[in-house]
Order: structure tokens, then sequence, then C-alpha cells
């Protein structure tokens, strides 16, 4: 398994606060099935900057640290990046960056609204040949009560990332039913842990496809596996149009 969305690094974000925790987060993501992680601490998200030179030494430096513990998990670097003003100018001057050198691109919301201008950026970006991925739409306030703005975004060519605990449940009833409409409905084209923590927000990336698989089949399974494979091989993502029947409990949670 491949994890695109993680904050395993330590001492750089929100995520592990020292290199004895991003271990004790390795080890666990080892004992998941998990190969291969995507290191994507914040970046711009007002308050914390990591750009991409900076991820790629400590990614480098924590790679080390597992090898010579002999953790068999591959590290590469990335960013979760909040979407901001100079973003297209920041990429092409290698500040903000794309996932393990991909065209794909990681790209946070505020949690309570889509950031103005978001159509735009979703068409410069295409322009210039990257492809982004939305991170949680589910935990979005404005998709969560619209979900065809995120129609309207994968409609331009984005991508979205559901978060592994949503599917899961740890975040309400309310977000799991959403996150596996989510991806029944080809508005989600990969599940990731966004891990943060051995503990409260763990690696639960096997639970969230063993959920997924008992929920919506494993042809899906299947396919946002293919998809995390693709982000490391840097290879191009079909999807199917996404379509977005009100689903009944949605319909009743909106009339109360
Ligand atoms: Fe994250």
């Amino acid at each position: 398994m491949i994890d695109i969305h993680s904050h395993i690094l330590p001492g750089i974000d929100d995520g592990a606060i020292d290199l004895e925790k991003s271990l004790e987060m390795a080890r666990q993501a080892v004992r998941q099935g998990i190969q291969k992680v995507i290191a994507t601490p914040h970046h711009e998200n007002g308050r914390f900057s990591n750009e991409t030179e900076f991820v790629k030494e400590r990614v480098k430096a924590f790679q080390q640290e597992l090898d010579n513990r002999n953790i068999p998990l591959s590290i590469h670097t990335g960013q979760e990046i909040r979407v901001y003003r100079r973003l297209i100018e920041d990429i092409e001057a290698n500040k903000s960056s794309t996932l393990h050198k991909s065209r794909y691109i990681l790209l946070e919301f505020p949690s309570d609204r889509i950031p103005s201008g978001m159509k735009d950026m979703v068409h410069e970006l295409r322009l210039l040949n990257l492809v982004p991925i939305i991170a949680h739409p589910e935990r979005n306030s404005e998709i969560y009560e619209n979900p065809t703005k995120l129609i309207e975004l994968v409609n331009l060519g984005a991508l979205s990332q559901i978060t592994a605990h949503s599917l899961l449940g740890d975040f309400g009833k309310q977000i799991q039913q959403i996150s596996l409409d989510m991806c029944n409905n080809h508005l989600a084209h990969f599940v990731a842990s966004d891990a943060h923590n051995s503990t409260t927000r763990a690696f639960a990336l096997a639970e969230a496809y063993e959920l997924l698989q008992k929920r919506l089949g494993t042809d899906i399974v299947d396919s946002f596996q293919n998809h995390a494979n693709s982000i490391i091989h840097d290879l191009p993502i079909e999807t199917y149009e996404p379509v977005w029947t009100k689903p009944k409990w949605f319909q009743f949670w909106k009339s109360k």
C-alpha cells in the first residue's frame, strides 16, 4: 500500500512531534502493510511553512533513520499546500511542489469554504500540466453543504482525496456517509491516512480500505490503490464523470 498524505516527518508541523514519535508512526505504517509514504507537511497554512528543498532534506534525514533501524518503509517528498495567492509563482520557483515530483499536487482548503478563484486556479494548474488533488473535501463545510461545488472542480480536472478516519466514522456519521457517497459517485479518487500521530490520528489505511471493500466492493479499492501508484510513477489517472444524486439521508438531514 501507498499512502499519499501524512504528517510523519518529525517536528516540522502539527504531526509527529519528534523523531521517536515519527519512528512509532513508521512502525505502525509497516504493520498496516504500507510500503511507501509521501510526507506532506503543511505548507503556507498560516501556521507552518515548509518549502520544497527543506522537506526534501528532512525526508532524506528521516529515511536514513529508518534505514539505520531496518524499518522497511520508503518516504517520499510532498507538501499539503493551503491554497494561496502566489501558489503558481511559487511552484515555478520550486518553493511549493508536487507529490514525489509527479504532476499531482496536494491542496488543502480552509475548513469552512472553497477559496475564491478556485476554479481559475484549477484551470491554470491544468494548463501547466499539473493535477490538483483536493485534500479531504468531505470535511469542508461549503462542499458538505453543496457537493455539486466539488463536481465543478472535478469536471475542470481536479481529483479528490478522502481521509481514512472520515470513512471510519471518526469525524461522525454524517461525514462517514458523505465520504462513502463521494467514493461511490466518482467524486473521490484516493483514500489516504492524513496521519498525524500513532494514537488519535493514526495510519488507519488498512481499516479504511477494508471498510471500502465491504461497503462498495473490491473494484473501488483496486482503483484507489492504482491511483496512488500512479502518483509514485507519475502516470495519468483516468476518471469517470462524477455524479451526485442527493442520497435520501442527505435530503432528510438538509430538511431538518
Ligand atoms: Fe494533512
